[in-house]
């Protein structure tokens, strides 16, 4: 597990992951489903242990990781591929030079980034996976707190990231994905939640946690990676927002509204999987006794266990949340 590459990812299981393989190791053996992947790290972690594996997730850039990082058996990008991809643009487009001029980064890494898309579109399969993760990772890193609601540098924590350019994290996360490719079946999708219509032994479910205010939107949050993994094709750009967002991808499980309601449906839809193994926060809007009252209405028995964790994830502002309680649940 320790060979996934880390992405600051909102909700990301990467440390709690070994004891996430404890747990998968003492349920029975069969295929796995991890129907929120995000990062991706927990499918990988099912495929490390080795189940076949699906991840799912509706954001085109985290089922790019998945495909990548995890689907993928065998390829890796050879340092001729690398060089390619950092060679001079081979058709001259300047879509995210345009477009994102004075916002996230400096001239020459958008040139880079549109000069590198230039000849990951001459890529496919697995390949092409690995460069946009590759692409993605870097521009996760140079971003502070890695995500894409602020514009301009207001601090800076130090790290050595952020001084180097794109071309150069690139190269660099190029080398961690290729690390992490290892065998095995495994699957990558990117769609709604319900739409998933597979059976499975285990269904990992690690949905958007709805806090007790506002809503989790991971495309406010990540919005230029989910453009950067499709060169802003087929998205909906907001020209209003001076920091060029896309159009929010709803989903019900992000505001507490609609989550209680959302969860029940989910865990009816994997009713048919042997065992549920369901992660919740402390942190949010709807209580763990009352996600284990709901998980309960569908699962014989129910075991809970609790694990102190930091988040990867926090601003300042909220700092005091980053310290939670994470809940896994586990529905037989
Ligand atoms: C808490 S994160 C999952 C984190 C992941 N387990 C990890 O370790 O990185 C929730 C994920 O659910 C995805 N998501 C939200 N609503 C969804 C839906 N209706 N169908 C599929 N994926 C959804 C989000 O894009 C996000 O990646």
């Amino acid at each position: 597990m320790r060979a996934y590459p880390r992405i600051r990812f909102m909700g990301s299981k990467y440390r709690l992951a070994p004891r996430l393989a404890e747990l998968f190791a003492t349920l029975p053996p069969g295929a796995a489903i991890d129907a929120f992947s995000g990062s991706g790290v927990v499918a990988y972690t099912l495929k490390a242990g080795g189940r076949e594996v699906l991840a799912n997730d509706h954001l085109t850039f985290t089922s790019t990781l998945a495909e990548a990082l995890v689907a993928n058996e065998g390829e890796r990008l050879s340092a001729e591929d690398v060089e390619r991809i950092c060679s001079p643009s081979r058709d001259g487009r300047d879509f995210i030079a345009r477009t994102f001029d004075g916002l996230y980064f400096p001239r020459e890494d958008h040139a880079f980034l549109d000069a590198a898309w230039s000849h990951v579109d001459e890529l496919d399969g697995a390949k092409r996976a690995l460069a946009l993760s590759a692409l993605c990772l870097a521009a996760a890193q140079k971003q502070p707190r890695g995500v894409f609601t602020v514009t301009t540098p207001r601090y800076d924590d130090g790290r050595r990231q952020l001084r180097m350019s794109l071309e150069q994290l690139f190269r660099e996360a190029v080398a961690r994905c290729n690390a992490a490719v290892i065998p095995g079946a495994a699957r990558a999708r990117c769609g709604d939640v319900f739409d998933l219509d597979e059976p499975a032994a285990i269904a990992y479910l690690d949905p958007p946690y709805a806090p007790p205010r506002d809503d989790t939107c991971y495309v406010k949050r990540y919005h230029f990676l989910e453009g950067l993994a499709t060169y802003w094709r087929g998205q909906e750009i907001m020209w209003e927002t001076r920091t060029r967002k896309l159009v929010k991808r709803p989903t019900p499980f992000g505001s507490k509204r609609t989550a209680p309601l959302a969860l029940d449906r989910l865990f009816d839809h994997f009713r048919s999987a042997e065992s549920l193994v369901v992660s919740y926060g402390s942190n949010a809007a709807l209580p763990a006794d009352e996600l284990e009252a709901l998980l309960r209405r569908h699962r014989r028995t129910v075991t809970r266990h609790e694990i102190a964790h930091r988040y990867a994830f926090g601003t300042h502002r909220t700092a005091e949340r980053r310290v939670a309680t994470e809940y896994v649940f586990v529905g037989r």
